[in-house]
């Protein structure tokens, strides 16, 4: 493989409800990092609150950029590129991090890099802390299972930024599941979290939820189990006042993991890959990240937990691969709220 040029990256990310930023040397070692999060705002509303989201990046993102350049001990003047989140995700939220990012650009004359969300997700998996040890590089083909709120995929990277994107969910993304039916269950935003938490105590097998095997075999579906969670909770609820909150979550949970897991294994055999990867704010699951650790057939790459959900030193990593292969954005680049990795 030919060396890529060294370069330090600031990148910024406002998809969502994180406004963060971060500064990466090399598209590997992170020199540091701020995540503000709106969760405790949008918990009131059981979701994401679009324009409240927007309003919080507008207050967040000069902070935050001050923040991380302080805690790199850096300046503008060290920087080498302006890395930013282009899409996709909320088209008022992207608006705010983009546009600082242009700012930061056209005052410095550096140059900018709209960069895919999916793709900063995929290239967590490169990152490691100034200081410590790097890991191991994630070696090509690599099967890379995606799984976050808005999203659920299978790609194989075939080299850098080169995906073949193999299938995607057909209605509800896993993290989208983990937080409907963590509302069924009184258990609060985000859900993944609190479904995590609620199934440590209870028993995986008392509830036997569908599997979904489907014709097109990389693609997911999760609306069917969320269905079935909704009709077991209806009739328990007719015959008993407490629901048996920690049976529902594990036995919910067992089967997202079952089906995530059989599927990124099935998809690395058959297409070869070499390794596996996975990324997104649901690789933050315990349940999942251990059954892939229990299987010695693939060596399994799976971010640290503060890489796992949204944050900018995924943007930057990925930003540092598109600035070495020579691929930076005009300073009227547009959003893109949808946007697909391939
Ligand atoms: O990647 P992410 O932070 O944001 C998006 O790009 O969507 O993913 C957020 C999703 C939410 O649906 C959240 O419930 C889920 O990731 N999540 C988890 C866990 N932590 C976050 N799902 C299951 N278990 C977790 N521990
Ligand atoms: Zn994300």
């Amino acid at each position: 493989m030919t060396e890529l040029k060294p370069a330090r990256i600031l990148a910024i990310e406002t998809s969502c409800d994180e406004t963060a930023c971060a500064v990466i040397e090399n598209g590997r070692e992170l020199l540091a990092s701020t995540v503000a999060s709106q969760m405790e705002i949008h918990a009131r509303y059981g979701g994401v609150f679009p324009e409240v989201a927007s309003r919080q990046h507008v207050l967040a993102i000069t902070p935050v950029i001050e923040q991380t350049l302080a805690a790199a001990h850096l300046s503008l003047g060290d920087v080498d590129a302006i890395a930013v989140t282009r899409g996709p995700g909320l088209a008022g939220s992207l608006v705010v991090g983009v546009n600082a990012a242009k700012g930061l650009a056209l005052g410095t004359g550096l140059p900018l890099i709209g960069v895919n969300h999916l793709e900063g997700h995929l290239y967590s998996a490169w990152v490691y802390k100034t200081g410590d040890a790097p890991p191991d590089e994630p070696e090509f083909p690599l099967m890379a299972l995606l799984v976050s709120g808005g999203h659920s995929e299978l790609n194989l990277m075939t080299g850098h930024l080169e995906y073949e994107r193999l299938g995607g969910t057909q209605d509800d993304a896993s993290g989208e599941a983990f937080d409907k039916v963590a509302r069924m269950l009184g258990l609060g935003y985000p859900g993944g979290p609190a479904i995590q938490k609620a199934a440590e105590g209870g028993d995986p097998n008392r509830f036997n939820f569908p599997r979904a095997k489907l014709d097109a075999p990389w693609n997911f579906s999760f609306s069917g189990l969320k269905t079935a969670v909704l009709r077991e909770v209806r009739d328990l609820e007719k015959k008993s006042s407490t629901l048996p909150v920690t049976d529902l979550a594990a036995s919910f949970q067992a089967a997202v993991v079952d089906v995530l897991f059989d599927k990124t294994m099935e998809a690395a055999r058959e297409f070869n890959a070499k390794e596996i990867l996975i990324a997104g704010g649901v690789s933050a699951n315990q349940a999942l990240r251990q059954a892939f650790l229990n299987q010695d057939e693939f060596k399994v790459h799976i971010p640290p937990l503060s890489l796992c959900t949204d944050n900018a030193a995924m943007i930057a990593a990925a930003g540092y691969y598109r600035f070495a292969y020579g691929q930076t954005s005009p300073l009227d680049m547009d959003v893109q709220a949808t946007w697909p990795l391939s």
